[in-house]
């Protein structure tokens, strides 16, 4: 039986977000409403679940020693990571102690490293993934792509969002790619060393698709599958229903209950998936609501984070009610709203982009943009998925972000 407490009483229900970006927001007011404790950690102040949350810390997460700290501080019951750049070794800790680590401290290992995820799948469970290699070295990198054929992606083992990425199509953008993922990676321990890589044969997918997938008390549940254009590495639209043969639905649904058995623990995963026929290959998984998932804020009764804060609890996730258009059917989509310069984000044009029939948008309160951010989503439902992804990017053209000096 779970037992929930009241906010700022000894008998409260803490939850410890780790990452206060905005899909943390989104879980926050998920929490919020379950009546929940909720303190947010980042490594800035003013990030966006933090302006939703009873408390703000700012802590570098990667240092152990300050993450430690907090946790000692605030003596959560549950953890919920919303990044992956965190110090694991940590969580492995307070979890042995006890505390809930969502999914599991061994999950946010494995996913935080491209390496640790890609052996579990391909070569512990045996799932179809593209074919791919490990290397440490210029030299290396070389090899692989020799071995592998070209195209090939190149990605550093620890990035996300597409950072240090990059396709190679000739010998000539070797050197290059070898050099974007130094420059884009996180390093792991031992300071100073090579950026670990991996090389993955290029995959001529018909679709990509985000297969959120939900373990909870009462079981594992599925969402209907979310369609998404990448650009960069960066999702810029998402959509719900996507369309795939029902032997692609059968194979990646049976792909996920894999993939998140293994890594265990309750919680919503992303998993990630290339749809080449009726074929399916698992590329990678978030142990948490992804941002393709978006567009479940007007897609489902219960979106990907009111999920997530149900499983992170111990609560059944409950039957996931599709929205439809009136008569059952319908569609949803998502575009985001980025922003590029330096500044503080002012938005322009919100009511012409809610004009837009069936339009909602979040705009995260991001405090600053420096380089290149998501700013906000636009969100849209229509009759199919034409219909409502056309309207999702013409509120998002109606949205302009002005950048004023911080
Ligand atoms: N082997 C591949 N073949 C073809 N396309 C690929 C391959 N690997 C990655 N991509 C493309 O690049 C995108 C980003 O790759 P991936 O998900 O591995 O990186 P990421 O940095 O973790 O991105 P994010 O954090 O946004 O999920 C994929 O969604 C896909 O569109
Ligand atoms: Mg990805």
């Amino acid at each position: 039986m779970t037992t929930i407490g009241t906010p700022g009483t000894a008998g409260a229900t803490r939850v410890l977000l780790l990452g206060a970006g905005e899909l943390g927001k989104e879980v926050a007011l998920e929490l919020q409403r379950l009546g929940v404790e909720v303190v947010a950690v980042d490594r800035y102040a003013g990030a966006p679940a933090m302006q939703v949350a009873h408390r703000a810390r700012v802590v570098d997460m990667l240092d152990p020693v300050a993450l430690r700290a907090v946790l000692d501080e605030e003596r959560p019951d549950v953890v919920v990571p919303e990044i992956e750049a965190i110090a694991t070794a940590v969580l492995a800790e307070v979890e042995a102690a006890g505390v809930r680590v969502v999914p599991t401290a061994r999950a946010t290992r494995l996913t935080m490293d491209r390496e640790g995820i890609r052996r579990l799948a391909a070569e512990t469970l045996g799932l179809p993934t593209s074919p791919y290699r490990f290397v440490d070295s210029p030299e290396g990198l070389a090899d692989a792509v020799a071995a592998l054929g070209l195209p090939c992606v190149v990605k550093p083992v620890m990035s996300s969002s597409g950072k240090g990425q990059s396709v190679v199509r000739t010998p000539d953008d070797l050197a290059g790619a070898w050099e974007a993922a130094q420059s884009g990676g996180r390093a792991g321990a031992g300071g100073g060393a090579a950026v670990r890589v991996i090389v993955e044969g290029f995959v001529e997918f018909d679709s990509e698709i985000t297969l959120l997938t939900v373990r909870h008390a009462g079981g594992t549940s599925f969402c209907d599958p979310v369609g998404h254009v990448q650009v960069d590495g960066d999702y810029r639209e998402s959509w719900q229903p996507a369309a795939l043969p029902a032997a692609a639905l059968a194979e990646a649904q049976r792909v996920a209950v894999a993939v998140t058995d293994a890594l265990g623990g309750w919680g919503l995963f992303g998993v990630e998936l290339f749809v080449v026929g009726e074929r399916v290959l698992f590329s990678e998984v978030s142990p948490r609501p992804h941002d393709t998932g978006l567009v479940t804020l007007v897609s489902q009764d219960l979106s990907e984070f009111a999920l997530h804060a149900r499983a992170v609890l111990g609560l059944p996730a409950g039957e996931v009610l599709r929205l439809g258009a009136g008569d059952g059917q319908g569609a949803a989509a998502s575009c985001a709203v980025l922003a590029e310069g330096h500044g503080v984000p002012r938005f322009e044009g919100v009511d012409a982009a809610l004009a837009v029939r069936t339009a909602q948008v979040r705009l995260f309160g991001k405090p600053v943009v420096a380089g290149h951010r998501r700013v906000a989503v636009t969100l849209a439902r229509g009759a199919d998925v034409d219909e409502a992804r056309a309207r999702a990017r013409e509120a998002a053209a109606r949205l302009v972000v002005h950048l004023d000096p911080a």
